[in-house]
């Protein structure tokens, strides 16, 4: 038996379509399924296969969506070609002649598929012999919108004819074609240039391979998938959302196989991206996306949506809490609805309550801000208790301002900082203070009004509009 020398395996990827079924302005291989562009899914799926490198075939002016899909998938690196004007699949392949080594075999995938992961990628790379082209097949109890497999009598395709261009008997066929082929690159710049376009749509079809493969003694071979439901093309709106729903339980089944708890699984939706620790819980609603770390223990209340956070061992996230780009250390308490963004850092143990906002704030060891407030540019001392309507006014129309509150500080309800401004070691702030100096270790620091009372005043008040009312004026 031929020994397999090993091969350089190049990911095609064809995402040049204009993707008319989807109605958008946005070109189709950009829409987003689970946070990430749909073509970024497949060049993942190549890359961890073991292809060595990507071309992508893009339309005219697509460099933004080059970018975008390039930059999801930063250790691959992936080359881009132009397909201008889109002519069809075959047309596409023939883009990347230029860019593939005469011993690379290509590893063709449509870039409507992002389901696909790496095993199946891996099946038409093991199943490639030299001078052979392998197509991926399943059979589907409804056929229509694929191409259909016409198999000769060893059982290799001999054409794939598609659903627009069968004859009413091959209409029947359930055998399909799924989009996902290798093929050496020297086979395919033999016979690409011999591809027609005399078919309903007027396209070069990469699928008229297996008959021009059939007539130049190049072998073909059918790779059958049993369950295909993780490479069904999407293009529309409704197979957008298909894709969605399965690439979130995907991931929802694996962290729960890993020790987390989701409250009601149809309900949450965290990206591929996250990583979760043993025993902690998902309420319904969670929303977590990016490279968010949460660490073991923790619950994370209902609705709250966390987009690139860190969270230590046991944090307690209570319902509707914001979560962006900060950092929770080990049994912070937050919520029910606080807003943390970027730049925060709560440190060990410490407690932020509701209607709580903070923007690049270090939170010290052990302190709390239960109501009411916002903390933005302010670093925060070890067990500082901040009051319930507490505000750092760090902007002052043209520059942002840094309020700084040592150690074992008190902030009494109501007080305004107005940065920059130091509080030391200590200091004592009296509710309803402004305060607009610096406050010395140890000091209380009040500057509201002193308080005046009026015996008497309301009975007063009340005599008086009484002798005023006109006599015969009837109530109102
Ligand atoms: C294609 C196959 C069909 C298969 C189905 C599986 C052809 C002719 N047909 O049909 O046999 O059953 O996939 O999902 O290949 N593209 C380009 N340039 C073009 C046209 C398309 O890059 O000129 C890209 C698209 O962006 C898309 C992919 O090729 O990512 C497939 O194109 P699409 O129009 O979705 O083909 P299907 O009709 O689904
Ligand atoms: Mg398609």
């Amino acid at each position: 038996m031929e020994t397999k020398i090993p091969q350089k395996f190049v990911a095609v990827v064809l995402a040049a379509g204009h993707g008319t079924r989807m109605k958008s302005h946005r070109p189709k291989v950009l829409h987003e399924v689970l946070g990430l562009p749909m073509t970024a899914h497949v060049l993942k799926a190549a890359q961890d296969a073991g292809c060595s490198r990507a071309i992508l075939i893009l339309g005219a002016d697509a460099d933004d969506t080059f970018s975008t899909l390039s930059s999801a998938v930063e250790s691959f690196p992936v080359e881009q070609a132009t397909q201008n004007p889109p002519r069809g699949t075959g047309d596409a392949v023939r883009c990347a002649l230029e860019k593939l080594g005469d011993e690379d075999v290509a590893v063709i995938l449509n870039g409507d598929i992002p389901c696909i992961q790496s095993d199946d990628v891996k099946r038409v790379m093991d199943a490639w012999e030299a001078n052979t082209l392998v197509v991926g097949t399943t059979r589907l109890s409804d056929p229509s919108g694929y191409g259909r497999i016409i198999r000769g009598i060893d059982g290799s395709p001999t054409d794939i004819r598609e659903d627009r261009d069968c004859r009413p008997e091959e209409k029947s066929i359930v055998d399909v074609n799924l989009g996902i082929y290798a093929v050496d690159a020297a086979l395919l710049a033999r016979e690409l240039p011999r591809l027609e376009s005399n078919n309903s749509q007027g396209e070069y079809y990469l699928t008229d391979l297996v008959k021009l493969c059939r007539s130049s003694q190049a072998n073909t071979r059918a790779v059958t998938y049993e369950s295909c439901e993780d490479l069904m093309g999407v293009n529309d709106r409704i197979h957008l959302a298909h894709a969605e729903k399965r690439l979130r339980m995907r991931v929802l089944h694996k962290l729960m196989t890993e020790g987390v708890t989701l409250l009601d699984p149809e309900r949450a939706l965290v990206e591929s991206s996250v990583q979760i620790g043993k025993d902690t819980v998902l309420e319904a609603d969670v929303t977590i996306r990016g490279a968010s770390t949460i660490g073991e223990g923790c619950r994370i209340g209902q609705s709250s949506v966390l987009m690139n956070a860190t969270l230590g061992d046991g944090v307690q996230i209570l319902p509707h809490c914001v979560l962006e780009q900060c950092t929770l250390e080990s049994d912070v308490k937050a919520g029910p609805f606080a807003r943390l963004r970027p730049g925060t850092i709560l440190r060990k143990g410490s407690a932020v309550g509701n209607f709580v906002e903070m923007k690049k704030t270090d939170f010290g060891p052990g302190s709390k801000a239960g109501h009411l407030s916002y903390l933005g540019d302010a670093t925060i001392g070890r067990g500082v208790n901040v009051g319930a309507g507490t505000i750092t006014c760090n902007y002052d129309g043209t520059h942002k301002h840094p309020t700084v509150l040592e150690d074992g500080v008190f902030v009494g309800s109501d007080t305004q900082f107005v940065a920059p401004v130091h509080v030391g070691e200590k200091g004592y702030i009296g509710a309803g203070t402004t305060v607009t100096q610096d406050v010395p270790a140890g000091a209380l620091a009040v500057s509201r009004v002193r308080q005046e009372n009026k015996e008497g005043w309301v009975a007063r008040r009340s005599a008086g509009s009484n002798a005023s009312k006109p006599e015969n004026k009837r109530d109102r």
